[in-house]
């Protein structure tokens, strides 16, 4: 699947199909320069995932993780700050995280510290006001959750018809 063009509206809808999807133990990496709209991303499928719009999904700097309820427990990293991996290994996230939904901002700068069946989401500015996502999947959950984005996309395309 070659990478997906979508402004700020399109990316929050592909933000909740994904959330929507997700089940517990999934872990989506958001990958991207500052400003690049992992935290936007990370806002929509917090609400796809049925975290309620009164909860406020934002960066979580001051802490590496914060935890956010919704249909399923969302948990949003941000790795931003982090020294090494040993640090994260300290804190437990995945393990943590398995009863729900982990997504993980800045993930590249510790690789190797997800499981190998992470949805790997890279966000690229492109033409104005646009990004360019590129997806990898790993295994089984992170290819059914790129499927989404497929299938997000494939619509998208017909409906524009
Ligand atoms: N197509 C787009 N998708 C996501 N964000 C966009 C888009 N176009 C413009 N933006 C803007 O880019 C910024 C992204 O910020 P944020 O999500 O906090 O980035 P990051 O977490 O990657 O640093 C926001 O101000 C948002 O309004
Ligand atoms: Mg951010």
């Amino acid at each position: 699947m070659g990478p997906l063009f979508v402004r700020r509206p399109s990316l929050r809808r592909l933000g909740r199909a994904l959330g929507a999807a997700a089940q517990p133990g999934d872990v989506i990496a958001l990958v991207g320069d500052l400003g690049a709209g992992k935290t936007h991303l990370a806002q929509a499928i917090a609400r796809g995932a049925g975290v309620p719009p009164e909860t406020r999904v934002t960066s979580p700097t001051f802490a590496v993780v914060v935890e956010h309820a919704g249909r399923l427990p969302v948990h949003h990293a941000d790795l931003y700050r982090l020294g090494d991996a040993g640090e994260l290994a300290e804190i437990g996230l995945v393990e943590r995280a398995v009863d729900g939904l982990l997504l993980v901002e800045w993930a590249d700068r510790l690789p190797g510290s997800l499981p190998a069946d992470t949805l790997w989401v890279t966000l690229t500015p492109a033409r104005s006001g646009e990004r360019a996502l590129d997806f990898a999947a790993g295994g089984p959950r992170s290819t059914a959750l790129r499927g989404v984005a497929e299938a997000w996309s494939a619509a998208r395309r017909t409906s524009r018809r």
